[in-house]
């Protein structure tokens, strides 16, 4: 009976990680992540030329060329499998990092274990980061680090998607205990990430004091987990979550005001240059994208994706230009303006 429901699970888990992108496609971010309420200013006199302009970043002690990552989506399924190889590429091509997709899936499944290697296998050199749930073990967390040779390792809070589904976990006691643990054993830094919901300023405070010194805020503004969930569960209708999270800015704004020294990436709705750069000027010191990209690899093709990346770190350098920045460090001396509702929320902290 064990092994019976044992191989359900694992079989409904590969479905679950098709279905996902599935009805990622179908469904649609609506919400505002609140760069609109963050204003840059124009600098007549930016005294660099565009040619020294550099995007060039050290994380986790490697170089990479932009600030910028790719989030953790998928892996587990052939179809994943081939989406994680083409994400791969773009990294490779970038000399961007990399998240995988949450690897339980292929603890006890080489075929799906290769669907998350691959990434490793084409990006040899670069910066490849594992995922899992923060509701781990350690055994876990090494395993998913050994699979791909991680450079660091994802540990994702979503408390909100699970309680979408109607198979999701309704047990989140003793997480915070269980990040601690991992975040003083793993061997590998520890990146706690939400996955579209924000995280506040109470929470990053706990995840400090915890021992965690990267965190991926993981913002409201992009991908809906509530909305693909809702079309996932026929049982419940989770629309009154709709709009629940912290919009992306806002939530930076939380998370480094809790902690001057915590490597913060900000993702959440993060699609445009203009985004990017507004992140970085607000003290992020990197930015993650997921949805964004997923969409145009899958919609348009790997061509679209590469020329997509292209021009966005492009218009990254572009706007440093006109903000008067040389390097990914000038950023965090220009000045923003807030308005609307980030500027009237941020008065509250
Ligand atoms: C299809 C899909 C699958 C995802 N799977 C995972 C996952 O396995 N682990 C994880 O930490 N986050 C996962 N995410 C969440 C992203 O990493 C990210 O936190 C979230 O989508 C918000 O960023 P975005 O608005 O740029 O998409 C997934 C996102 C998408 C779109």
């Amino acid at each position: 009976m064990g092994v019976v429901q044992t191989e359900d699970r694992k079989a409904a888990r590969m479905k679950r990680k098709d279905e996902h992108l599935k009805y990622f496609l179908m469904s649609r971010p609506s919400r505002s992540n609140g760069f609109t309420d963050v204003v840059l200013q124009n600098n007549s006199l930016p005294d660099a030329d565009f040619d020294e302009i550099s995007t060039e970043y050290v994380f986790l002690n490697k170089y990479i060329d932009c600030p910028l990552m790719i989030n953790a989506m998928t892996g587990g399924t052939e179809y994943s499998g081939d989406i994680n190889r083409e994400l791969a590429r773009l990294a490779v091509k970038f000399n961007i990092p990399i998240a995988v997709g949450s690897q339980t899936v292929a603890f006890d499944n080489p075929e799906a274990a290769d669907t998350f290697k691959r990434v490793r296998d084409i990006n040899r050199d670069g910066i490849v980061i594992a995922n899992l749930s923060a509701n781990s073990d350690i055994d876990d967390a090494y395993k998913a680090i050994d699979m791909i040779d991680a450079d660091a390792v994802q540990l994702h809070l979503n408390a909100v998607q699970e309680m979408c589904m109607a198979e999701g976990d309704r047990s989140f006691r003793g997480v915070l205990d269980n990040i601690k643990e991992i975040a003083a054993l793993a061997g590998v830094p520890v990146i706690v990430k939400e996955t579209g919901f924000g995280m506040s300023f109470e929470t990053a405070g706990k995840l400090y004091a915890a021992g965690v010194r990267y965190i991926d805020i993981g913002g409201k503004g992009g991908t809906n987990f509530v909305s693909i969930e809702s079309l996932r569960n026929s049982e419940r209708n989770c629309s009154f979550l709709e709009d629940w999270g912290i919009p992306t800015a806002l939530s930076l704004l939380e998370c480094r005001k809790a902690s001057s020294d915590m490597f913060i990436i900000c993702s959440g709705g993060i699609s445009k240059a203009e985004e990017v750069i507004k992140a970085l000027c607000m003290d992020a010191d990197m930015a993650a994208i997921g949805g964004a990209i997923l969409r145009i690899l899958l919609e348009q093709g790997c061509d679209a994706a590469e020329k997509y990346l292209e021009e966005l770190i492009y218009e990254i350098k572009v706007l440093m230009l006109l903000l008067g920045a040389r390097d990914v460090s000038d950023l965090k001396n220009v000045q923003y303006l807030l308005k609307g509702e980030i500027r009237e929320l941020a008065l509250s902290l």
